[in-house]
């Protein structure tokens, strides 16, 4: 398994790039199997998750080619297979995305269950009580979600709670239902607006994503588009954190600064300067350390649980106390010991991590659990005295793009060990 080897102690100075979304680049990947025709996507950014979710389509079926220009040309003429099975389900739970696709367009889906996983228990019951009333016929056996439907019909949903991905398998099953769908207590993530606008550019009628009601009227086929993927607001969000917390000046290129308001308020109260225009954000941290922030994650338009861990890797080297609340996850704390570990003075009263910011951390081995966490042990190595090697980056290469080369570009000592 691949190790980090990270030099602590320097400043972050200079420019990147910001690459695609990830939570809208696999949902935009599922989108394509409601139509036979190409559908061309640009964007995508290069990780572990995108290569499984091809995987899992080549599987089906799918015709998967990369263009001249590194777009993802997806071709759904011949799916042969309505089956994602465990050993890929497991490995990444956003497989689920293909459940509401699949049924829709052809009326049959064998999805394995997600088990639990590092984060909380994560069930899709909201997934699956949506498509039933939508006339789906959904059975569990033996580990496996087994969906049949005729053609789904379109029907008035209130969803339980906000959920990401049950928004958008719901979105993607009612484009091709018999009728009108209206999706209330929808997720109003930007993720879910970009999955809408590729659908809309495939001929589906949709109104109101981005806000917590979403209506549907079912057409009877789909065609090809094109589609831009955002950029990625965590990838954004975790690089302006490390140059708050390690000092210097950086700019963030193609990025969307109006998508990470909660983001750039808690930075900005943590001490650091931030200018932006339309698709680019520069931060400026002088000298000293940030000022501790009180978090309370919820979703969208709220602080995003995917920033959580790298906010509490800043409380730790901060001045003064700071909470932070995780409200989404019950279980997305897997980093507080590994930064304990670091000489992090944190402690976790039921879903708040209570810290009070020492000078130094110190360098250490460490392991990472989950693709936030590991992001988050990344930023505490590049402030800690000495050397740190984060193990089992794995990881990381799920959700960001070649970090370790962003993080050197902008001055950063950190080398990839091939295990
Ligand atoms: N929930 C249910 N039942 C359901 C669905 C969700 O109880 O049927 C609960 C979950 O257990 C959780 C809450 O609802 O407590 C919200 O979960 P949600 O369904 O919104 O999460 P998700 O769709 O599985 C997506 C992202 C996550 C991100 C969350 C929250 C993708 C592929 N994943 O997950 O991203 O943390 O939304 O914003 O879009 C990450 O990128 O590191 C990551 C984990």
């Amino acid at each position: 398994m691949d190790k980090f080897k990270i030099a602590g102690g320097g400043e972050l100075n200079g420019e990147i790039s910001i690459s695609g979304a990830k939570n809208a680049a696999l949902p935009i990947l599922a989108a394509t199997l409601l139509t036979d025709q190409t559908m061309t996507i640009s964007n995508v950014p290069h990780l572990h998750d995108i290569t499984t979710t091809m995987e899992l389509l080549g599987r089906m079926g799918s015709d998967l080619m990369l263009d001249e220009k590194l777009n993802i040309e997806v071709t759904n003429n011949n799916i042969t297979e309505f089956f994602a099975p465990y050993e890929m389900v497991k490995t990444m739970r956003a497989s689920i995305l293909v459940l509401g696709p699949l049924l829709a367009r052809y009326g049959e889906a064998d999805v394995s269950l997600p088990g639990g996983c590092a984060i909380g228990s994560r069930p899709v019951n909201i997934h699956l009580a949506g498509l039933a009333a939508m006339g789906a016929d959904i059975n569990v056996d033996k580990g496996y979600i087994k969906a049949r439907a005729k053609r789904l019909k379109g029907t008035h949903l209130t969803l339980e709670m906000v959920t990401v991905t049950g928004t958008e398998n719901l979105m993607m099953a009612a484009v091709l239902a018999e009728g009108k769908t209206i999706l209330e207590n929808a997720a109003r993530e930007p993720e879910v607006i970009d999955l809408a606008e590729c659908l809309i550019a495939m001929g589906a009628n949709i109104e109101g994503a981005g806000t917590d009601t979403i209506i549907i009227e079912g057409v009877d086929s789909l065609h090809g588009a094109h589609h831009t993927i955002l950029p990625d607001r965590i990838e954004t969000g975790t690089f302006l954190v490390a140059a708050t917390m390690a000092g210097g000046k950086i700019k963030l290129k193609n990025t969307r600064p109006e998508l990470l308001d909660a983001v750039l308020a808690k930075l900005r109260s943590a001490g650091a300067e931030i200018v932006v225009d339309d698709t680019n954000i520069t931060l400026t941290m002088k000298s000293g350390r940030p000022a501790a922030v009180d978090i309370h994650t919820s979703p969208f338009p709220g602080f995003p649980t995917d920033m959580q861990a790298q906010f509490t890797a800043l409380n730790c080297i901060a001045e003064g106390n700071g909470t932070i609340t995780e409200n989404v996850f019950e279980n997305r704390f897997m980093h507080v010991q590994e930064l304990q570990r670091m000489g992090a003075n944190i402690k976790l009263e039921g879903n708040t991590a209570i810290c009070n910011g020492v000078k130094q951390l110190v360098g250490a081995p460490v392991m990472a659990t989950d693709l936030r966490a590991s992001a988050c042990l990344v930023l505490a190595a590049l402030v800690a005295e000495g050397e740190t090697i984060v193990d089992r980056i794995y990881h990381i290469d799920r959700g960001y793009e070649t970090i370790e080369e962003k993080f050197s570009q902008l001055g950063a000592e950190i080398i990839r060990i091939p295990g």
